[in-house]
This record gives structure tokens, C-alpha cells and sequence, in this order.
């Protein structure tokens, strides 16, 4: 039988423990490859399926504009693309695109099976360091993959891959939490170190920004909150951001490059 509470009570003690080790940032491949086997959206985002569907809102809202701006039959790199879900709505809103989605295989395998549109996507089942293509892609965008490659070294690797896999006047678009603080670092890289990065391969950064109030992002996203009061929370969190700071106050992190031509 569930003991009420109990659940808060790891949450708690899971955060405590964020504090006081050390940073892990070993390869963590083998829990992705895991983590194709859950339910819905919580293999790739958290638990709580309405805080997801919240999350893609204001996830979309950062990509449609990149979007509409590609012209026709432009190519479309979704590295590290999950399941399937932005390649999905980026589908439906332009079928004209070319989308390559670049996942581990457990991943592009539920991706392809769930695939509900009639237009043709390559799947290619890779690790993103290993995914090279350079100038291929007229729009290279990370949802949360370069930030989960928590070894430092190898997520290095895959962002200079990325940059390169972008064509003369193509963008990059990311939207990532990075994090230098322990707490909420997934690979330990703060926004500032990943800019000066990707404009030393080349790109220049035509948008910083940030979304999902962190505090809220913590406390809500693997929570039982009934459906009817998340949404104003949710809204609350992010109406709170660009009063605070999005720099600071951000989980995921909007960052827009383009790549000059020659
Ligand atoms: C937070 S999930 C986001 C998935 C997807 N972009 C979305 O928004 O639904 C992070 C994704 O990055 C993928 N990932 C992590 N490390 C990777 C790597 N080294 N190469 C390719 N994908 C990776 C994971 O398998 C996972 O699908």
C-alpha cells in the first residue's frame, strides 16, 4: 500500500543529495535507452502529463517563428528527437520540411512506430556526438538534447557536430538547460560557456533568452497537481520571468544562432 507523503519525501531527499555530491557527469547513455520504455511523454519530459503539455506550448511558441521563416523544402536536424513529439508539430505545421530526427535507436525505433503523418522523416539511431553531417541543415534544434549528454567531453563533441551541420545562413536553435549550478545542471555547462562555444565554430547568437520558472519547474513537474490548478501555476511561473530574469530564473534556455555567408 502507498504511504501518503512518502513520495514528497524522496523528492526532498533526491534534491538534498543535488546539494551536497558531487556533480555526476559520467555517461549517461544507458539510462536514455531506459527511458524509451515509459509511458507517453514521461520517457522524455517528466511525469506529470499536463505540466509536458504546458511545457510544449511554450516550447513551440520559441520554435513556429524559426519555422515559418525556412523556405520551402528547407532541412530540419532534430538531434537527440526522443519519441518523436516536436517532430511531430513541426510536421503538422510545415509538411513541405526535410526532418532527419538523431536519437539513441530504442528512441528513433518508438519514434518511427508512433510516427502519425503520411510525410516521409529519416530516422537515423546515433549517439549526436557521433552524428556528423556538415552543412546539411538549414535548422539544427536540440529540445533538451545537448544539456542531457551530462559527460562534458562527449557533449562538447556533439555541439561543435551540431554547429557544423548547419548551413551558410542556416540557425541553431536550443533550448536547453544549461546550468553551471550543481542543483539544476544536467550536464554542468551554463549558457554563457555554451554561446562562447558555438561562436567560436563560426555562428553568432542572435537571441538569448529562457523559459520554465525553475522553482516552479521543480515543484510541478513530477507532481499529482490536479489538472485544474496547474495551469495558473504554471502561468504565474512564467508571467514571473521576465520580471525576475530569465537568465537566471529559467530551467530551459532559448538560445538562437546563425551561421554567416561566406
Ligand atoms: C529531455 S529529452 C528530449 C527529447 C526530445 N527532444 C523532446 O523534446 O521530446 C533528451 C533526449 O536527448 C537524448 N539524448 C541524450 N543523450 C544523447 C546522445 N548522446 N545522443 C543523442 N541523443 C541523446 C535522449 O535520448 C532524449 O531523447
Amino acid at each position: 500500500m502507498a504511504i501518503p507523503g512518502i513520495g514528497m519525501l524522496k523528492g526532498l531527499a533526491a534534491r538534498a543529495l543535488r546539494l551536497v555530491m558531487p556533480h555526476d557527469g559520467r555517461d549517461n547513455s544507458a539510462y536514455w535507452r531506459g527511458r524509451a520504455a515509459e509511458a507517453g511523454s514521461a520517457a522524455v519530459l517528466w511525469r506529470n502529463a499536463t505540466y509536458n503539455g504546458l511545457v510544449r506550448e511554450r516550447e513551440f511558441a520559441q520554435i513556429a517563428p524559426v519555422l515559418a521563416a525556412l523556405p520551402p523544402g528547407a532541412t530540419v536536424l532534430d538531434i537527440g528527437c526522443g519519441i518523436g513529439e516536436v517532430a511531430r508539430w513541426i510536421i503538422a505545421q510545415r509538411a513541405d520540411l526535410r526532418l532527419t530526427g538523431v536519437d539513441f535507436p530504442e528512441m528513433v525505433e518508438r519514434a518511427r512506430r508512433e510516427w502519425p503523418h503520411a510525410v516521409p522523416v529519416e530516422w537515423v539511431g546515433a549517439s549526436a556526438d557521433e552524428f556528423v553531417r556538415p552543412g546539411g541543415f538549414d535548422l539544427v534544434l536540440s529540445s533538451g538534447c545537448y544539456s542531457a549528454i551530462r559527460d562534458r567531453a562527449k557533449c562538447v563533441r556533439a555541439l561543435e557536430a551540431g554547429c557544423a551541420a548547419v548551413k551558410p545562413g542556416g540557425v541553431m536553435l536550443l533550448i536547453d538547460p544549461f546550468h553551471t549550478s550543481k542543483y539544476l545542471a544536467r550536464v554542468r555547462m551554463g549558457p554563457a560557456e555554451v554561446i562562447d562555444r558555438v561562436q567560436a565554430q563560426g555562428l553568432h547568437c542572435e537571441h538569448s533568452g529562457g523559459i520554465l520558472f525553475w522553482p516552479f519547474r521543480e515543484f510541478l513537474s513530477n507532481s499529482r497537481w490536479p489538472e485544474r490548478w496547474l495551469p495558473g501555476a504554471f502561468a504565474l511561473g512564467e508571467r514571473l520571468l521576465p520580471r525576475l530574469g530569465e537568465r537566471l530564473w529559467s530551467d530551459y534556455k532559448v538560445l538562437r544562432f546563425r551561421k554567416p555567408l561566406p
